[in-house]
């Protein structure tokens, strides 16, 4: 069997192909197939007169999704899909599909999720997928070729490590268990005995938020070394999200223009260094009158924006009744192009000065919230790596800022094009005194945590980590605008099935 992303290496050679009909065409005597494989998308074209009589009744009776197995020679094809057209000289029905739910017009997202198990078929999906393996193999080539051990921690837990308000309960015969909300503590056991480790499992959060950020099952990697420091856990997060967005262009470039994602972005990304700011310079900037002023001007230009586009399709209007049927077509799909940048517009319209006003009003020692983020990015092109925050905002086990007792060591990477958070992290509390108090203080109970304060009675050191969300990193490289399509079964506030 010959997979569709091989064809190159079979021009002018018979082939046979197994798979699926991706859409269907007949013109009197041919038969136009888009089949594809799982690896790819290539044109069949049935001629009534190359098969015998029996092919050509299969060829005509096809249906989207019906699958098949053909068997034809290999044209290299400029502009066919894939560079490639095959002309067939037999067809073999699997099964006739039943009448497929997604047809190529357009369907409602909710349409979409509730038919998952069919949509990944589709190309985008299908893309998105593609680039999700691409990173997840870019991430394990990262620590694999750095000395990191790859270590699993486990599911069921006994407490709370990412704030007790978003846990998952379970019956652990009569014990209460909770799914992981993070591996990390695990992991830094595990970098006690090996050095550096990193995780890479699924995380649970309740999370009773519908954003498009959130899930409550998501895929995190953690990473956990000995005897590194903040800086250096900032190093490595850099060169890691650089690593995975350069082989994400290298070796997903046809995945990525099916996504139509702009690639020149991604290569900024991979190329340039990120900057890094403090929590505190970072509420300065939200507060800045550059900021107000910076707000202010969007919408200027929104206006001006609106105004050009108008009458841009007034004029493409006016020209269409004249014109040639290639030129309607692109003139028809430059007046869906605006309407939606029109939306968009709009909505910038309603968002932005409530952007502006949050960020005004901005108070020292908050969290940021999405639209914080989003301002915090609006003029940076590669991730912004925001350091030292207030202790009051981040988890028991970051360390104190030996600087400012206010803050702890740790660091958030916001993601441009206003995805937000990606990455959390810190150097993490060594000290076992201090530690037990601040578990006193959080509440949080300390029988549970006996062995994880162990590590600080055997041979502590000081110690770093972080977690990227594997969903995030996947909806920012491919410009996707909801984390739903980033996984193959989404599990949301709601959405429990397929
Ligand atoms: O910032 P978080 O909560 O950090 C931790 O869990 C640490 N224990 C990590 C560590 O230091 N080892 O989560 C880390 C990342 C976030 O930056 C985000 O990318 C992702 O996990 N994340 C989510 N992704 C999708 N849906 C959610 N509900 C998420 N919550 C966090
Ligand atoms: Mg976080």
């Amino acid at each position: 069997m010959i997979y569709i992303n091989k064809l190159s290496d079979h021009v002018d050679k018979q082939v046979t192909l197994k798979g699926w009909v991706y859409n269907y065409r007949s013109s009197g005597s041919l038969v136009f197939i888009e089949m594809r494989d799982g690896t790819g998308i290539t044109q069949c074209v049935v001629a009534k007169d190359d098969v015998s009589e029996s092919d050509w009744e299969a060829a005509t009776s096809l249906r989207q999704e019906s699958s098949l197995e053909i068997t034809g020679t290999v044209k290299a094809d400029e502009r066919s899909i894939g560079g490639h057209e095959v002309h067939v000289s037999e067809v073999k029905v699997v099964q006739i599909a039943e009448d497929y739910p997604i047809t190529p017009k357009e369907h409602g997202v909710e349409f979409l999720m509730n038919n998952r198990h069919l949509w990944l078929r589709s190309q985008r999906q299908w893309a998105a997928m593609r680039v999700r393996n691409e990173i997840i193999f870019a991430i394990h080539t990262f620590f694999q070729e750095r000395n990191f051990v790859q270590m699993d921690s486990p599911i069921f837990t006994s407490n709370a490590a990412e704030g007790s308000t978003t846990l998952f309960e379970t019956d652990y015969f009569d014990e209460k268990a909770y799914l992981a909300q993070t591996g990390q503590l695990y992991g830094e056991a595990m970098a006690m005995a090996h050095g550096l480790i990193y995780t890479f499992g699924p995380t649970f959060r309740a999370e009773k938020s519908k954003t498009r950020r959130h899930l409550t099952e998501f895929w995190m990697i953690e990473p956990e070394m000995a005897y590194y420091d903040l800086d250096m856990n900032m190093d490595l997060a850099e060169d890691m999200i650089r690593f995975i967005t350069a082989k994400v262009v290298e070796k997903r470039k046809s995945e990525l223009e099916i996504l139509e994602r702009d690639i020149t972005k991604l290569e900024k990304v991979a190329e340039n260094p990120f900057q890094r700011i403090t929590y505190s310079e970072a509420v300065e900037q939200l507060k800045s009158k550059e900021t107000a002023d910076m707000l202010d001007q969007m919408i200027e230009d929104r206006k001006q924006e609106k105004k050009d586009i108008k009458q841009e399709r007034e004029e493409i209007k006016k020209e269409h009744g004249s014109a040639k049927k290639w030129r309607k077509k692109q003139i028809d799909q430059r007046v869906i192009e605006i309407g939606q940048r029109l939306d968009q517009i709009e909505e910038d319209y309603r968002n932005i000065p409530q952007w502006k006003e949050s960020a005004q009003n901005f108070e020292w020692g908050n969290d940021f919230g999405g639209s914080d983020e989003t301002v915090l990015m609006l003029q940076q092109e590669v991730p912004l790596m925001v350091h030292r925050w207030p202790a009051e905002i981040k988890a028991f086990y970051m360390k104190r800022d030996p600087e400012d007792e206010r803050l702890v060591l740790g660091v958030d990477v916001l993601a441009p094009e206003g995805y937000g958070e990606i990455i959390g992290g810190s150097q993490r509390e060594d000290d076992l005194e201090f530690l037990e108090n601040h578990i006193e203080k959080h509440d949080l109970p300390m029988d549970v945590f006996g062995w994880y304060l162990d590590l600080r009675r055997f041979g502590s050191v000081p110690h770093s980590g972080f977690g990227l969300g594997l969903e995030r990193t996947v909806a920012w490289l491919c410009g996707l605008s909801h984390v739903r399509e980033t996984i193959p079964f989404p599990r949301m506030m709601g959405r429990l099935k397929p």
